[in-house]
């Protein structure tokens, strides 16, 4: 197994795999089941993951939190739990309320619906344009003080943005979007967190599935999968990045491992990339994923994927928030 990896500055550690538990709510995935959900979460658990990562509005009711409760209230103090706030449903509708009273009460009903007295890491789900960063943080430092936060985190922000929260709090993470194909926080953001010691968990790294090379390029989305409304799968886009696919799963391929093994093993050999939050809504796909823990990708495979990456060429990239 891959050792472990230490979140920021503090002791607590984690996989380099992490479980991504917004899929299993079923809001932008088709085909989920409660059941299924709860073996995928338990399936990840089994194949050595310890860091699930789920959030405030995971679920029009917290059900990701509360199936995280459920599953793993048994090993709570073999998990490390990261959860967020600031970001609500109203009406199915995302809305954004980082106020400093709302983030203490979001927390406090996280506890409850995860059954535990604290989290290893909460997260600003998202900066809200209402609130300074810095009131939001300062909230989040007040759960620290009280024990119910260990660590603190940022999700979704620019440098200017991670700095402000972190004269206010300091930051043991950062999580923004980031694969193969969406790259753009090597610029400021990955540099930034590696030289102040923050470490940078990063969602999407299977693009939405795209990257696992199980869609096929006449595969027609159901109208609920809310992946057709990204980029990546319109157009020339969806074209070029199936060019890309049957490169890297040629790749695979010669190494005897599955596409997304290969893929979820690059990210995580990337300098500064501490953790990549995998998503899964059935147990089959994040055991096969987890196997990226088992073994690491030889430099000359590395060289040749990023080879494959500049021959793809830039792509038209778009985040969740
Ligand atoms: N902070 C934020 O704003 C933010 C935003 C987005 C996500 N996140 C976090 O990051 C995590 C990852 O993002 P994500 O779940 O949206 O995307 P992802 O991990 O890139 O992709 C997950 C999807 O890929 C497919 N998949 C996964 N493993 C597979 C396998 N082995 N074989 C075939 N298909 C496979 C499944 O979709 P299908 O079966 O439907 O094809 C699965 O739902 C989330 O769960 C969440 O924890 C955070």
């Amino acid at each position: 197994m891959q050792p472990r990896r230490r979140l920021g500055k503090t002791n607590i550690e984690i996989t380099p795999v992490a479980m991504g538990c917004w899929p299993v709510t079923g809001i932008t995935s088709v085909d989920v089941t409660r059941e299924r959900s709860e073996a995928t979460i338990r399936a990840a658990f089994d194949a050595g993951i310890n860091f699930f990562d789920t959030a405030y509005m995971y679920g029009y009711d917290g059900e990701s939190e509360k199936m995280i409760g459920d599953v793993l209230g048994g090993v709570r103090d073999e998990i490390v739990i990261a959860t967020k706030c600031g970001l609500h449903w109203e009406n199915k509708v995302s809305v954004s309320d980082a106020s400093p009273e709302r983030i203490i009460a979001e927390c406090d009903e996280s506890l409850r619906r995860l059954n535990t007295d604290r989290v290893e890491l909460y997260y600003l789900h998202a900066p809200d344009p209402q609130v300074p960063v810095a009131e939001s943080a300062g909230a989040i430092s007040e759960l620290m003080q009280a024990g119910k936060v260990l660590a603190a985190g940022l999700s979704n922000g620019s440098v200017d943005e991670l700095a402000e929260f972190h004269a206010a709090c300091p930051l043991s993470a950062y999580q923004p979007h980031y694969n193969m194909l969406q790259r753009e926080i090597e610029d400021f953001q990955l540099p930034w967190c590696v030289e102040n010691s923050v470490s940078t968990m990063v969602y999407w790294p299977l693009m939405k599935g795209l990257l696992a090379g199980k869609l096929a390029r006449n595969h027609q989305f159901d109208p609920k999968d809310g992946r057709q409304k990204y980029p990546m799968f319109q157009g020339d886009e969806w074209k070029k990045n199936h060019d890309f696919i049957d490169r890297l799963r040629e790749i695979a391929g010669g190494l005897g491992r599955s596409l997304p093994e290969l893929v979820v093993n690059w990210t995580i050999q990337r300098p500064g990339i501490t953790s990549a939050l995998c998503g899964a809504k059935r147990p089959e796909q994040i055991a096969e994923t987890a196997n990226a823990l088992t073994w690491e990708l030889p430099a000359e495979v590395i060289s040749e994927i990023d080879q494959a990456i500049v021959d793809r060429g830039p792509t038209v990239s778009r985040g969740a928030v």
